[in-house]
């Protein structure tokens, strides 16, 4: 598949705003992704307003790609009623992993921020969507309209690999 090979974290877009329909689309690609017995434990907070976007900026040292986004997903986690709690962190990665995917293959930019587990961000993250106790803030993900796209490169390394 193309898209996993061309795909890189962009941190700098252009000034214009992400169409809905395509934030829908990174949103049905992200539910799209497996889950432990299909659990689904996500949720996802979409921010377009700038001031909440220049806000989730500072939630990490390495969130300033929001700075300049016009568009920013919370990809958050279910607090309870999982069956297998243990597989969320899996299960929210590969929902995230998804979504970058995606907007690789409709010509956007987006970059994956870590939160959790550290827990001083996930505060931050919470606080300042107002989020409650139901759910906790797994990564936040910028996007938007690539204004530079950096080359991706072939990370294939043979030495990691042992066939038997
Ligand atoms: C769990 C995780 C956390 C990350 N956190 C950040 C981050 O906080 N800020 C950032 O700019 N990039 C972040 N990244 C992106 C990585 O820096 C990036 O994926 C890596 O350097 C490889 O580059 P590529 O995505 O262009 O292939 C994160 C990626 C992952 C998977």
């Amino acid at each position: 598949m193309k898209e996993i090979f061309s795909r890189v974290s962009v941190r700098r877009y252009e000034d214009r705003p992400v169409e809905e329909e395509k934030l829908e689309r990174l949103l049905r690609a992200a539910m799209a992704a497996p889950s432990a017995g299909n659990q689904q434990p996500w949720e996802f907070t979409v921010v377009r307003e700038r001031a909440l976007l220049d806000r989730l900026a500072g939630a990490s040292p390495y969130a300033k790609p929001l700075l300049g986004a016009p568009a920013g997903i919370a990809v958050l986690g279910r607090a309870q009623g999982l069956r297998f709690p243990e597989y969320a962190v899996q299960d929210l990665s590969a929902c995230t992993q998804n979504l970058l995917l995606e907007a690789e293959h409709l010509g956007l930019g987006a970059v994956w921020m870590g939160i959790a587990p550290l827990a001083e961000r996930m505060r931050a993250v919470a606080e300042i969507l107002g989020l409650g106790a139901e759910v906790w803030a797994f990564a936040l993900v910028a996007v938007g309209y690539p204004l530079e796209k950096p080359a991706p490169h072939d990370r294939f390394d043979e030495s990691r690999v042992q066939w038997r």
